[in-house]
């Protein structure tokens, strides 16, 4: 942990321009900097970097921000690491804050084990390179399939003896703690207590992070038999949890950012033999479904992943319903076949590299067109069949998040199975609705769950349901509590248009929060003045309204706070943000939208009047976009015969109705909206 104080001088000193300068050629463009964007191939220079607001941009890809930013995203860097790396740059001491014992003995233990995989991939290496055993077993097991000396080396093969304790007694010799070369799982205990080499005999795979380090082994027989497992692999432990790891991505999380797609394969030697003929955006997720982590991981880099398959049928209906999971997450996701009896190691052997990419660019497929053909040929005319293969294809499409893509996916489909595209829309819609209530009961319960367990039990219990799967639909009838528990989530529930005006708020309050305004105060145009952050939190308490989104909450709240500090520069208070989220909200907000550069040449009071104009038109905009749900919420409510029948509510609801209606009118003249009555 860095001090605060640590962390605003590093900020304070750090040089956006001189840090950028040491990835990306820049060259000066008025009063910025320009270069060719190092986040995307480009020909023609497009990424900006602004040494007075501290800030880097590319106007094609969008990325950027500021100069932890900026190393976070090229050097694949954690926040900390950034920091770290920017402290070492300037010579700043870091002062890290106080952890407890338990914290150091933790973080320790965990480094240990770091050094010690280190020196395991090392010591694999070395008895594949220059031990008899390696050179005489290992060496000619790799030449024969087909790898390389440079790839067997970028990869860190290695070896490891058949005598089975001589990693044991190595690491030992080494100086390294029994206790650690059980932790890592590089050795098991003996009940007599002797330290046993997990890996004897096999020739090794280490696995890296994303960053780089190594933090398990695949070990590989050299014979395969029926009665030795083809692989042994790290267990898990404290610096290894296999489902968010995926073997090859340190290699090729560059070609992944570059080509802006990933392949996906199975195994270890499915990543290499790709990488070697070229194609080297290649990741595997090791024989395990696909987990969230490990998607998570994947999109750091594209949105475009293509799945490898083997041309077996049964196998690919078997993983095919892992593929849902990467639509709910936004992924693109095209589905490669490999003709029969190849996998992606096997085809690598047998092509050339321009023959591997011309398979691939004319066979990949659009993965929902995919699955329906694949699907299509066994339900043939069986109406029973046809309408689950239509239900399964439904649900596919459901879980993708962009709704101009659903629709032309609904299109598509419905050409493919000769299907009315209204019905299939419509099964679409009522499925995303189903996936909706059943998100909001979700974080009802995790809610629940908060407020009964305080230790954070409910992490894990988001990764177990999110493992299992989208649930579609609820398995029982909801209860009336249940119903009512969820109108009232509903109820709360900002609408799109409220985040769009909360949005525009919150950029107000980022970029000028410490402006000052004019705000009339009577009609004869006596005016005082206040900070456009108080002025906005004034209005909003007096309404009883709250910013839907916490973060933009506490923005707001801190601008307001501030606000009264002549000092407070609200901007860059925000961009040099401890919270990240913040300071990246802030870095990707572009001041000029309200060309305010221009208000400011005008005269001092001026530029005060017409910045409260702004300001109080962002405010009414969010008043109206709250309004129009609560009339929302009344129809809903009118249209349920319960309540119609009881004649008294009935009153008090078209009172309110009406009510609101006026207000709706008021709002939307004074904002320039349009009304519909
Ligand atoms: N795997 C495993 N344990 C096994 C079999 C497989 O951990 N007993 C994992 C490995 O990560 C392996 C992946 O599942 O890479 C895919 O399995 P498979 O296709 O059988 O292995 P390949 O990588 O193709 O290995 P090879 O080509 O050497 O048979
Ligand atoms: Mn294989």
């Amino acid at each position: 942990m860095i001090d605060k104080e640590t962390i605003r001088k590093i900020m304070d000193t750090a040089n956006i321009v001189e840090v950028v300068s040491e990835f990306v050629t820049l060259k000066r463009a008025g009063v910025n900097y320009r270069g060719l964007c190092p986040f995307h191939d480009e020909k023609t220079p497009s990424f900006y970097v602004s040494p007075s607001r501290g800030i880097c941009k590319c106007f094609s890809c969008g990325k950027g921000g500021n100069v932890v930013h900026f190393l976070m995203e090229h050097e694949q860097f954690t926040y900390p690491e950034a920091l770290r790396w920017l402290a070492r740059k300037y010579h700043i001491e870091i002062h890290e804050k106080e952890q407890t014992d338990e914290e150091r003995l933790a973080e320790s233990k965990r480094e240990s084990m770091y050094i010690l995989n280190d020196w395991a991939a090392k010591y694999f290496m070395e008895q594949l390179h220059h031990h008899s055993e390696g050179i005489a077993i290992g060496m000619p097991y790799f030449r024969m399939r087909g790898f390389r000396d440079d790839t067997i080396y970028q990869y860190g093969l290695g070896y490891c003896p058949k005598e089975r304790t001589a990693l044991a007694s190595a690491a030992k010799a080494a100086g390294f703690n029994e206790e650690y070369l059980v932790s890592t799982g590089l050795c098991y205990k003996r009940d007599d207590g002797r330290l046993i080499d997990r890996f004897s005999g096999r020739v090794m795979f280490p696995v890296h992070t994303v960053g780089g380090r190594v933090v398990a082994f695949g070990g590989r027989v050299l014979v395969t038999d029926k009665n030795t497992a083809k692989y042994v692999n790290s267990p898990e432990s404290e610096i290894y949890n296999k489902r968010n790891e995926l073997y090859g991505i340190f290699l090729a999380k560059r070609a992944i950012q570059k080509e802006d797609r990933c392949f996906l394969v199975e195994g270890y030697t499915d990543v290499i033999s790709m990488h070697q003929s070229g194609i080297e955006n290649v990741v595997a997720s090791s024989g395990t479904s696909l987990t969230p982590g490990q998607i998570r991981q994947i999109r750091r880099f594209t949105n475009n992943i293509t799945v490898l398959y083997d041309g077996d049928r049964a196998g690919i209906k078997a993983s095919i319903r892992g593929i849902d999971m990467l639509l709910a997450e936004g992924m693109n996701v095209k589905v490669l076949l490999l003709p029969d009896n190849d996998d992606p190691d096997s085809f690598a052997r047998k092509h050339s590299p321009a023959e591997y990419r011309e398979y691939i660019s004319s066979h990949q497929t659009d993965f929902i067109k995919f699955k329906t053909e694949l699907f299509m040929e066994d339900a043939g005319d069986d109406p029973v069949k046809r309408a689950a293969l239509i239900e399964n294809i439904v649900t596919s499409i459901s879980l993708i998040p962009d709704k101009i893509l659903c629709s032309m996916y609904i299109r598509q489909c419905s050409n493919m199975l000769k299907e009315d595209e209204a019905l299939l829309s419509e099964a679409v819609r009522d499925k995303k609705r189903g996936q909706r209530i059943e998100k909001m009961r979700q974080q009802e319960r995790e809610q629940n769950a908060e407020t009964a367990t305080p230790t954070g039990q409910t992490g894990t219990q988001t990764v177990a349901s999110a493992e299992a799967g989208p649930a579609m639909t609820a398995a029982t009838p909801a209860s009336p509590e249940e119903i009512s528990a969820t109108r009232t989530i509903i109820d709360a529930m900002p609408t799109s248009k409220m985040k769009r005006c909360e949005d525009v708020l919150v950029k107000l309050v980022i970029n000028y929060g410490n402006k000052v305004i004019n705000v009339p105060t009577d009609e004869n145009g006596v005016k005082s003045t206040m900070k456009v952050a108080g002025y906005i939190q004034a209005c909003l308490n007096a309404d009883g309204l709250v910013l839907s989104d916490p973060i933009n909450a506490q923005i707001l709240s801190e601008a307001a706070n501030m606000s009264a500090d002549d000092n407070f520069d609200s901007a860059k208070y925000f961009l040099y943000h401890q919270n990240l989220k913040i300071s990246s909200k802030a870095a990707g907000m572009e001041s000029d939208k309200y060309n305010v550069a221009q208000i400011e040449a005008q005269d001092e009071e001026n530029s005060r009047d017409k910045m409260f104009a702004m300001t109080d038109n962002a405010i009414n905009m969010f008043r109206l976009a709250y309004v129009e749900k609560e009339i929302d919420k009344v129809l809903a409510r009118l249209s349920d015969p319960a309540i119609t029948a009881d004649e008294k509510q009935n009153t008090a609801l078209m009172k309110q109705y009406h009510n609101l209606k006026s207000l709706e009118m008021i709002l939307a003249r004074k904002t320039g909206g349009s009304v519909v009555l």
